[in-house]
């Protein structure tokens, strides 16, 4: 049994489509599924796989262990928890405001350490278990305007290091999983800092930076290439700590830990700056 957040768009839905058709029971999660599961229910004759959306707000505890709850009460386990909703925010350090900043920290970091709190108990009394955190290429290298979205996935990636040896005698298994670009509906729900409007002394730049970052985004890969890497370390018995997506991207940041801090940081300001 699988249980995977932001469900209905991107990644989320894709995974939760491609691991139906392999024959998991899948309970996906979105802020808009109705309460009824039997309304939200999708199956795979073939391989007696289903989904179920249910209801939940990452930013809301009582969604979160209402959520929980559900499943439990409906399934009384959960082996794998794939922690992967989120949200974009985009400006200049300078022009995002405090509440802003804390929007994407809530949504990105404390979202998933919502969940994952309250799934561990459950995991705990298990004595097994699986934790899956949809971290970024964003979470290894910080690019400009979007510096909270890079500081959200980088927070996200240290709580998986430190999770993974705090639960591993309870038989359970924390990794990370790293996209780079990839089409979805990532870029049309970013959102773009209030003040980074035509008064910014940043405006020419960022607006430049973020046209870059939304044709690669739509430009980039099917998200199906990320559900097949999730479903890979389902299937590992030791999946490594991280796993980065698509072999550009793993040469990217090969190349960041062999390379003088000088260089790529020349390449990242060429590109988006
Ligand atoms: N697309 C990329 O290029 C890319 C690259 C690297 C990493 N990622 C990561 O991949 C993950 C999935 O993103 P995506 O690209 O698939 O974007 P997406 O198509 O916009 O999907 C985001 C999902 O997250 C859910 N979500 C957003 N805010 C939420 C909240 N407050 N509570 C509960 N659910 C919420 C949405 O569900 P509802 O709106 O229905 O609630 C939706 O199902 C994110 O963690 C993102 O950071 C994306």
């Amino acid at each position: 049994m699988v249980l995977i957040t932001g469900a209905s768009s991107g990644i989320g839905k894709t995974t939760a489509d491609y691991l139906m058709k392999k024959g998991f029971h899948i309970y996906g999660t979105s802020r808009k599924a109705l309460g009824n599961i039997e309304v939200n229910e999708a199956s795979d004759a073939l391989t007696g796989g289903f989904l179920r959306m249910i209801p939940m707000d990452v930013t809301n505890e009582e969604s979160v262990d209402n959520a929980i709850n559900t499943v439990i009460e409906k399934e009384g386990h959960i082996d794998v928890l794939v922690c992967n909703a989120g949200a974009g925010i985009a400006g200049s350090v300078e022009d995002v405001s405090m509440e802003e900043a804390r929007t994407q920290f809530d949504i990105n970091f404390f979202g998933t350490l919502r969940v994952i709190k309250a799934v561990l108990p459950l995991m705990r009394d298990q004595g097994y278990g699986k934790i899956i955190a949809v971290s970024s290429v964003a979470g290894v290298i910080s690019i400009p305007y979007q510096a909270h979205y890079s500081s959200s996935k980088y927070a996200v990636e240290g709580l998986a290091e430190a999770l993974r040896y705090e639960v591993a005698p309870f038989g359970i298994k924390v990794c990370l999983v790293e996209p780079g670009d990839t089409k979805t509906g990532f870029t049309k729900s970013r959102i773009t800092a209030q003040k980074a409007n035509r008064e910014s002394p940043y405006y020419e730049r960022f607006t430049r930076s973020l046209a870059r970052m939304e044709k690669d985004e739509q430009n980039g890969a099917s998200p199906i290439s990320v559900a097949r890497v999730i479903y890979k370390m389902i299937k590992k018995k030791n999946p490594p700590v991280r796993t980065t997506v698509g072999l550009q991207y793993k040469t990217i940041l090969f190349l960041k830990k062999i390379l003088p801090g000088s260089i790529l940081e020349k390449v990242v300001g060429l590109l988006y700056n």
